[in-house]
């Protein structure tokens, strides 16, 4: 696609998603901007970028530039894309939108106000097998939908660094994986409001060594930062309640002795039953998180027999897909698929978690 973009921050995600992902879609990527100025131009070098700085703000004067990704820590995701809105950029953020509820409120406002897209990186919806089954479920094959359970739980996989600290995560599991468990669930029942939460966090390991460390920070990875603050949660579970009567379960972990880490979210439906998981395909290859690659699960019943059905699918790559999708969107060529208003119904149900748990009652949104 022939748009000219820009990335803010180039950690992790901007390295195996954001710039591939720009690439795979056909954009030119003219700069990317990072405080640690080696790690941006060490980039830059892998994509052949032209650009790059250590200010962001040097990268939003460039005209040329429409759209930019927004790959900072979470505390930094509000005032950098309300700079990217006013500089009139077209601004894809990475999840958690924001930090709290009234940061994201304000960056709704914001788009809004300058004409301008602002999607969150709910990558999770692209998923192959998300797409499948939200087909399945708009077509009305699963009746009315009462009860979803979903979760994103691992057996050893923190992320160190900014990752664990309040103030510059926002929380833990609960804001970086949880949110996409919450997300695609919410997405694949057709995106009900939640009016309740109930909710409880616990930190019962905090940092403990884990194998391989896939998850570390950028900053830990190099050795810039020890990665020992740990104010999180590790643990949580809610139950939340929808205005359309649906309840959904949560439960969420970084750390758990668990036979192994599992993305699923099981939908109850009147007609049928529908199931997403990735924990059999990952445990018959052996391999990473979120390797799902064989079939959406659908439990109904067939000339008064129950009888389950496969929906065999290929994995994609759900940031990849996001990405084409967000340049699509700015360009008129596709309907988006969420809204920024999207982001701030799951930054009002995170900040609903936490002060449930805190509170130790339900919260009404
Ligand atoms: N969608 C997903 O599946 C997914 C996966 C991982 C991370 N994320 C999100 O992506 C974001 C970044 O996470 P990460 O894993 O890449 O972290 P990271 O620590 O690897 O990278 C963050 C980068 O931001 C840079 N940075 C910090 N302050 C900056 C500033 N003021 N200007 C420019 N750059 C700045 C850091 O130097 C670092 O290079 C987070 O919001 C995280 O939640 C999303």
């Amino acid at each position: 696609m022939d748009m000219r973009v820009g990335v803010i921050g180039t950690g992790l995600i901007a390295e195996l998603a954001h710039l591939p992902g720009y690439q795979a879609a056909g954009a030119q990527i003219v700069a990317v901007a990072d405080v640690v100025e080696e790690r941006a131009q060490r980039v830059a070098k892998k994509f052949g970028i032209p650009e790059t700085f250590k200010d962001y703000q040097d990268l939003l004067k460039l005209p040329e530039i429409e759209a930019v990704s927004v790959c900072v820590p979470n505390f930094l995701h509000h005032s950098i894309v309300l700079d990217a809105l006013k500089a009139g950029k077209h601004v894809l953020v990475e999840k958690p939108m924001a930090i709290n509820l009234s940061q994201a409120q304000e960056m709704e406002e914001a788009a809004k106000k300058a004409g301008r897209l602002l999607m969150v990186g709910f990558n999770s919806r692209f998923r192959s097998d998300v797409q499948k089954l939200r087909k399945v479920v708009e077509a009305g094959q699963l009746g009315d939908i009462y009860f979803a359970k979903t979760g994103y739980m691992r057996r050893r996989g923190y992320p160190s660094g900014w990752f664990t600290v309040k103030r510059e995560a926002g929380g833990g599991p609960v804001v970086d994986i949880a949110i996409h468990a919450i997300d695609f669930t919410r997405y694949l029942v057709g995106s009900p409001k939640p009016v309740s939460v109930v909710a409880s966090v616990a930190q019962k390991f905090g940092a403990c060594p884990v194998e391989g460390d896939v998850w570390q920070s950028s900053d830990v990875r190099e050795g810039l930062r020890d990665g020992k603050e740990f104010d999180v949660e590790d643990f949580a579970s809610a139950w939340i309640r929808f205005d359309n009567g649906l309840v959904m379960t949560v439960e969420t972990a970084w750390t758990a002795n668990i036979p192994r880490d599992r993305v699923y979210s099981d939908l109850l439906g009147t007609l049928s039953g529908a199931g997403i998981d990735s924990y059999h395909s990952v445990h018959k290859k052996g391999s990473g998180h979120g390797a799902i690659d064989e079939a959406v699960e659908i439990y109904g019943e067939t000339s008064g027999m129950v009888s389950d059905t496969l929906l065999p699918f290929r994995a994609n790559d759900s940031h990849a897909a996001e990405i084409r999708h967000f340049l699509a969107v700015i360009q008129g060529k596709e309907e988006p698929i969420m809204s920024a208003h999207d982001g701030v119904i799951m930054q009002g149900l995170l900040d609903a978690i936490y002060q449930s748990a805190e509170k130790r009652r339900e919260i009404v949104l």
